[in-house]
């Protein structure tokens, strides 16, 4: 979605509001619309309070040390992430309470207890321990979605080293890059994932991935079971089910972890090439993920919590391992496509478990919206009472009906914006406190101090547009870019001094609240997962016959955005079909899928300035059919017809 666009569409056209039922307010967790400014006034004293909500092996004594731009919090505490999310709930009433309900793509399901949780954590630790597996090791998980990749999580937790874990649908070439950033030893993955009822390879990538890297020793799950592709390596690779049999069935004592220590690292896309490993510590963490699901999913004990994202992704880390586990939550967790079998697959789940609390992305109510409301309505859908959104702009339309067609009218709609780096949510409404409006996150949570800032650092005026940033350091937010501190410094710090800047564009209106706009960097958010232009570009560029290549982001009804390549041939080469489609496929084997063009324009020249920097924002015009502004920077104005020309015959 292009920020102009999407920006005066919520300006022009949205005014509705939804306030919360009695009902809600009176059973909600957070009802108190004061917390907004207690929280406010000393917000250090509002996170220690919610600090207390974990179980610490030893107190901290300093809730924080703020150097900007490395924040401390909660300094002396020692804690164990594991021992929060399992362990603690295994000594008390929820020992025998459903930690995690899995459902399989095709059909198989599995029901985890707390207790069973936990047994299986110990010997996941006893196993990486076996195989090495110390104390601020990197171990890098590439797995689809099944229970042993949030049982690889919390094992790396338990012992307290670092998991990295990198989405099973990036490339054997992702992962590799991410493997040697991150200087991993291990490697879990799977012989292979199901999608669509598909098989998906993921042993063979991860052979690809590891020669000439740190890894020593890949443990492989049995998914699929059908090994044909996936040859062991003797002595470098082991069997998960093998190990986990012979593993010792005595409690893996929890290492008792800073509050500072690393808990994990996750890539994500930014304006250059390469991916930054973001760095989350154990204690502010935690603490986020666990305050939001108190306050943002009014969690209580009897929910049924489903959040369809997928591990790989941060809101997967927080809010299907962290968060609810954390909270003793019973998650629900699928492992496959939302049309597979049928389109009506989310409703029948929800209908089956029960579900109470559904978490899911703007992109996916789109194409349920596509798909029409007639496969919700083949399932009883009354057990829910809670929604939510996260990974883009929801535009208003999506927002009504997934109010009406989802909730039914009587769910409220949590809109959560935040970001991998932020670790939980930042903004949202509390369901029984804010009023919100579809298309807007509304206000930050208590304890988070967003703003709106105009180029020279000044708050904007309601009704205008500017930066969004964060001014006041918070529990989970990211401690530095994994071996890269002056990225981190430069990215995150380096416009407005010991202040955050998030990468996103917003607007505050004239009752406070935020509507976020979409990414103002080189970032394209496709269907919620971010992608660097540079990584695109690099990636076609890359190919023998492309000369140069300039990548934007266009309006997707579905996707939000999706990918335009302009691409310029070296002489010689066909610019055909053919061409087009070997290059989306060079992206696919680079990146992965999710980064696959949409279209690739073959173009004899890329519109530039006289000082040759490629004007992405007027091919993104170009792409959107927009009245073009002012051209005269153009080094060759002709540049732009003939472009316009091209792109309506584009592949
Ligand atoms: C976008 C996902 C508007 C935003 C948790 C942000 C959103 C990027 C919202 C982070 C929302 C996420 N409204 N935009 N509710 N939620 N975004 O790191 O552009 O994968 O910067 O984290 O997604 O994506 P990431």
């Amino acid at each position: 979605m292009s920020t102009e666009i999407n920006g005066l569409d919520t300006l022009l056209m949205e005014n509705r509001k939804f306030a919360p039922s009695d009902e809600c307010k009176n059973q909600a967790n957070f009802n108190d619309p004061g917390i907004y400014e207690r929280a406010a006034k000393d917000p250090e004293a509002y996170w220690a309070e919610q600090a207390q909500h974990l179980t610490w092996f030893q107190p901290f004594d300093q809730i924080l040390d703020w150097n900007p731009p490395h924040a401390k919090w909660f300094l002396g505490g020692k804690l164990n992430a594991a021992y929060n999310a399992v362990d603690r709930h295994r000594a008390g009433s929820r020992k025998n309470k459903a930690a995690i309900v899995w459902e399989g793509e095709p059909g198989d399901s599995k029901v985890l207890t707390y207790d069973m949780l936990g047994r299986e954590v110990d010997k996941a630790a006893h196993v990486l321990q076996s195989l090495g597996v110390k104390k601020g090791d990197r171990v890098t998980i590439y797995l689809p979605m099944i229970p042993e990749l949030p049982i690889s999580l919390l094992a790396c937790a338990k012992i307290g080293a670092i998991h990295s874990v990198v989405f099973a649908g990036f490339s054997a070439k992702a992962l590799r890059e991410r493997i040697i950033d991150a200087d991993s030893k291990l490697l879990i993955t799977a012989d292979a994932g199901w999608r669509r009822g598909g098989v998906i390879p993921l042993k063979t990538s991860a052979d690809d991935a590891v020669a000439d890297t740190p890894i020593e020793k890949i443990l492989v799950v049995e998914r699929i079971g059908q090994l044909a592709n996936a040859q062991m390596m003797p002595g470098r690779d082991v069997y998960w089910h093998e190990l986990m049999g012979q593993a010792p069935h005595t409690p893996f004592p929890a290492e008792e972890m800073d509050a500072e220590d690393i808990l994990y690292m996750l890539y994500t896309s930014g304006t250059t090439g390469k991916p930054k490993g973001i760095v989350h510590t154990t204690g502010g963490y935690l603490v986020g993920a666990n305050t939001s699901m108190r306050s943002v999913f009014d969690i209580k004990d009897e929910d049924v919590y489903f959040c369809t994202a997928d591990i790989g992704w941060v809101t997967g880390h927080t809010y299907i391992v962290y968060g609810p586990l954390s909270a003793g939550t019973t998650v629900v967790m699928y492992e496959g496509a939302p049309d597979w079998p049928n389109r009506d697959r989310f409703w029948e789940i929800i209908e089956k478990y029960g579900v109470t609390i559904l978490y899911t992305a703007p992109t996916s109510i789109r194409t349920f919206m596509k798909w029409g409301p007639e496969h919700i309505e083949k399932h009883n859908l009354d057990t829910l009472r809670l929604l939510g959104t996260v990974g883009e702009p929801i535009n208003p339309e999506a927002w009504m009906w997934y109010n009406e067609h989802v909730g039914k009218g009587r769910c409220p709609i949590v809109d959560t914006w935040w970001q991998t780096e932020t670790g939980c949510a930042m903004i949202s409404p509390l369901p029984g406190i804010t009023v919100a409006k579809p298309g807007s996150a509304t206000r930050p949570v208590p304890g988070i101090a967003a703003a709106v800032f105009d180029e020279q650092g000044n708050p904007v005026s309601p009704g205008n547009g500017g930066y969004l940033v964060i001014t006041k350091p918070w529990p989970s937010m990211l401690r530095t870019i994994w071996g890269d501190d002056e990225r981190f410094r430069k990215t995150y710090f380096g416009k407005f001094p010991g202040v955050y800047l998030s990468g996103d564009g917003a607007r505050i209106d004239e009752d406070s609240d935020f509507w976020v706009l979409g990414r103002f960097d080189d970032v394209i958010n496709v269907s919620g997962h971010r992608i660097g232009t540079m990584e695109v570009e690099s990636a076609l560029v890359d190919h023998k016959g492309v000369a140069e290549a300039a990548v934007i982001g266009r309006t997707h009804e579905v996707k939000g955005q999706a990918i335009t390549a302009f691409v310029t041939v070296k002489e010689g080469v066909q610019m055909n079909t053919d061409l087009a489609t070997e290059l989306k496929q060079h992206v696919v084997e680079k990146i992965g899928a999710i980064a696959r063009p949409e279209e690739v324009i073959f173009t004899a020249e890329l519109p530039k300035t006289r000082s040759a920097k490629i004007m992405r924002r007027l091919l993104r015009d170009i792409a959107e059919g927009r009245v073009l502004g002012d051209t005269t920077t153009l080094a060759d104005p002709k540049v732009v017809e003939s472009l316009k020309d091209l792109y309506k015959h584009a592949e």
